[in-house]
């Protein structure tokens, strides 16, 4: 008999058939005559209940039937008699596959504390709320490659091994053969990296941009979609020293197509949760609103996480420029009562996320994108202004995330690039090959950055970002 999901038996198979199952048990409950276990395969939220006559099975057997084991259940699918789930298996047969040891199993059938699951990250998948969070992230990556594959966008690989700072904020992990001790020498007595394995420094990439960007100049609309890498020593709940990005770019776009395009994606990644992943999301949303019932009435979102996702699908994003933004900030209560940690005093200040939340949960009450900052805050490729000023940067930013997305139109113009360029400092002669672009068949062209596990932030109602990528790392932490 083939093996069938859970997931498959409790929805699509008829009673009275003859099933095959395996999974790992959750809970083992006894009376006098009768077993129930509750049976979990990642197929579904769901658990399956098998129930055992013990008349038949040997005492041994079903001693050996305990939360974390692996087994395998033949028997009837039949309607169930008690409350709680519509069918159950009749197990004929039981197979131990794998034993576990109940009294030394971390995961015992309670409520856990999240941050006694991270130091677990290994089982950590095999309770409810993992499960939803792995299965809720694997429909996102899947809709993600749909809705571009759906465009006509072409997935594009880019390296991870790079010798450029695309966003030039120096926050790059080294790869390097050369060893720790005695690294060799120039005569200038600077590290020598001619001898290193690439034959000059490389690193892990920050981003996938400047490659992406190549794609987008010979076959139109292309996506990235891949792990970066950021040695930022920043330990809050939303940076990951890892994490993945979804990176489109466009040519003959610009700014205002960039921003119709991310804000028509971010919906549609929303609706495709809503429609695809309701049990999950509806287990996360009785989670997160439990959760919530924990914290100052004042501190609570006015939205369950349902509704919070059925809000941003159904109204369009603010759009406003960085100079309108910061105009709103000055004259804000919590500037002028001094209550920011970094007050506003005049145009030119970076945003901080405390900045962006007072925005987003504030004074919009919904998503918003700021586009037009000045250029000193922003990345060497950005599309230079008229005004000599800002540059057509575009950040959307979320209720309890801040900044979700990060774009721009791109500088086109060689002479323009190449000055900012100079202006900031940037190696030129390493980008010779991003500078020829704009010798030969330059356009004006677009993308953007979205964060996938921000993205997942706002996805499940977690809180804090290492419980939405199966394998955190973050300063001090590279475990499992
Ligand atoms: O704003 P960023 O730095 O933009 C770029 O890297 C551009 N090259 C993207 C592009 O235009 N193709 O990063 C983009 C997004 C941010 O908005 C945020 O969602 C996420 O990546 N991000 C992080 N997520 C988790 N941990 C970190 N340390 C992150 N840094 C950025
Ligand atoms: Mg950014």
């Amino acid at each position: 008999m083939a093996r069938i999901k859970i997931k498959t038996l409790l929805t699509d198979t008829d009673t009275g058939t003859n099933v095959l199952v395996k999974g790992w048990v959750r809970t083992r409950r006894e009376s006098k005559n009768v077993v129930f276990i509750a049976l979990n395969d990642g197929s579904s939220l769901k658990n399956l209940q098998i129930v055992a006559d013990p008349a038949i099975f040997d005492e041994k057997l079903i001693a050996r039937v305990t939360t974390g084991a692996c087994i395998s259940v033949s028997g009837s699918l039949e309607k169930s008699q008690g409350a709680g789930q519509t069918v159950e298996v009749i197990a004929e047969q039981i197979e131990i596959l794998g034993d576990s040891d109940p009294e030394k199993y971390p995961l015992q059938p309670k409520k856990h504390s999240l941050e006694f699951l991270r130091e677990i990250a290994h089982l950590r998948p095999r309770t409810n709320t993992f499960g939803a969070i792995y299965r809720l992230r694997h429909q996102m990556i899947f809709a993600i490659h749909k809705f571009f594959n759906d465009k006509g966008f072409l997935n594009v690989h880019t390296p991870i091994i790079t010798c450029s700072d695309a966003e030039g904020a120096g926050e790059m992990f080294r790869v390097s053969t050369l060893p720790v001790d005695g690294v060799p020498k120039t005569a200038e007595g600077k590290h020598d990296f001619s001898e290193d394995f690439f034959g000059k420094e490389a690193s892990l990439t920050v981003s996938g941009q400047l490659e992406a960007e190549l794609g987008a100049l010979a076959l139109s609309e292309v996506y990235t979609f891949g792990p970066t890498f950021r040695a930022e020593n920043s330990n809050t709940t939303r940076h990951l020293a890892e994490f993945w990005m979804i990176e489109p770019e466009m040519a003959f776009y610009e700014l205002k197509d960039n921003m119709d395009l991310a804000e028509e994606f971010l919906k549609y990644l929303v609706n495709y949760a809503l429609e695809q992943g309701a049990e999950d999301l509806e287990f996360l949303a009785q989670r997160a609103a439990d959760e919530d019932k924990n914290k100052p009435v004042d501190q609570r979102p006015e939205l369950g996480l349902i509704e919070r996702l059925r809000f941003v699908m159904e109204h369009p994003f603010e759009r406003i420029s960085y100079t309108e933004a910061i105009d709103i900030l000055k004259n804000s209560k919590p500037n002028k009562k001094g209550k920011f940690q970094y007050p506003i005093k005049e145009w030119g200040a970076d945003l901080q996320s405390e900045h962006e939340r007072y925005l987003v949960e504030k004074h919009f009450k919904k998503p918003v994108i700021l586009y037009n900052y000045p250029k000193e805050i922003k990345a060497f490729y950005m599309r230079q202004n008229e005004d000599g000023k800002t540059v057509r940067a575009m950040d959307i930013l979320f209720p309890g995330i801040g900044e979700i997305v990060g774009g721009s139109q791109r500088e086109e113009r060689y002479e323009n690039l190449l000055q900012r360029i100079r202006e900031m400092h940037i190696d030129e002669q390493g980008l010779w090959w991003y500078l020829d672009t704009r010798r030969f068949g330059t356009t004006p062209h677009s993308g953007f950055g979205l964060g996938f596990e921000r993205l997942m932030l706002f996805m499940t109602g977690m809180t804090n970002i290492r419980d939405v990528i199966p394998f955190p790392r973050t300063p001090g932490n590279a475990e499992f």
